[in-house]
């Protein structure tokens, strides 16, 4: 997969050197560059923001050095008087902000198939909108949001969404089998999970994880489960599940296994 990202703050994301993605990298999995958009500027003072039209407090990103730095990212531009191709192909193009649409794990799953993403990552009051209008036409542009919460910019929102996006590119977690029974995989949270030793500080790993017995931890794992995401996010529950059966998932270890 291709990423490039746009940012005034390129040294945000040395961190994607290091750890799971940076080996991905190092393997080819993943070809990632990061662009300063002030390389996109040609005033002395390496201009990026302005103030809004219509008066109100901040600075708004100015379109100019946007359009210089996705035009030299993206596939040409239509010459005048052709019809757009881009607007159902080419690269996603994704700008995270507050007035986007939730990211998830199935969104994660969706553009982790991409071929090609494009992050471009905001600051101030945010960018221009004539820039997500005018690229619209040349890409899938998206608007994204980490949650409900305002950030500084877009950078650390995106350093979220590729990791959680890079991980489920086919090679980069090392035993997929992993990826299966995390939290919101099967629309529930994750079990909690214990390791040696069986007691530490008076506290005990349940017996049934002892046991050796596949059903029975299944059911268990699957049990608290329903549990957690009942305490804490309830509305994860589609409505039948409020007192949904206990049965581990179709496609766990335990099933297969007891099918032989
Ligand atoms: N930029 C500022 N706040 C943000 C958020 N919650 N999600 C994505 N990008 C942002």
């Amino acid at each position: 997969m291709r990423i490039d990202i746009i940012s005034i703050f390129p040294e945000f994301f040395g961190v994607l050197d290091i750890s799971l993605l940076g080996r991905a990298r190092q393997a080819g999995l993943i070809d990632l560059a990061v662009h300063n958009l002030r390389d996109f500027t040609h005033d002395r003072h390496s201009t990026v923001d302005d103030t809004p039209y219509g008066g109100g407090a901040g600075m708004v990103m100015k379109p100019e050095p946007w359009g210089e730095a996705l035009d030299s990212i993206l596939p040409a531009a239509p010459e005048p008087g052709v019809m757009p191709t881009g607007a159902g192909t080419g690269p996603v193009l994704i700008f995270p902000s507050p007035a986007g649409e939730q990211f998830t794990q199935a969104m994660a799953r969706e553009l982790a198939a991409e071929p090609h993403l494009v992050f471009g990552c905001g600051r101030y009051e945010g960018i221009d909108q004539r820039v997500v209008d005018h690229f619209a036409g040349r890409g899938r542009v998206r608007l994204v949001s980490l949650g409900d919460y305002v950030l500084n910019g877009g950078e650390v929102a995106v350093m979220a969404m590729i990791e959680a996006i890079g991980r489920l590119i086919p090679g980069v977690v090392g035993n997929p089998e992993s990826l299966v029974e995390e939290s919101h995989e099967d629309g529930l949270l994750e079990y909690p999970s214990y390791t040696k030793p069986a007691s530490w500080r008076g506290l005990d790993v349940p017996p049934v994880l002892l046991s050796g017995n596949h059903g029975a931890i299944a059911t268990w794992r699957r049990e608290k489960q329903l549990e957690r995401t009942r305490a804490v996010r309830p509305d994860l529950l589609p409505a039948d599940m409020a007192d949904a059966e206990l049965l581990p998932p179709a496609n766990s270890k335990a099933r297969r296994g007891s099918r032989g």
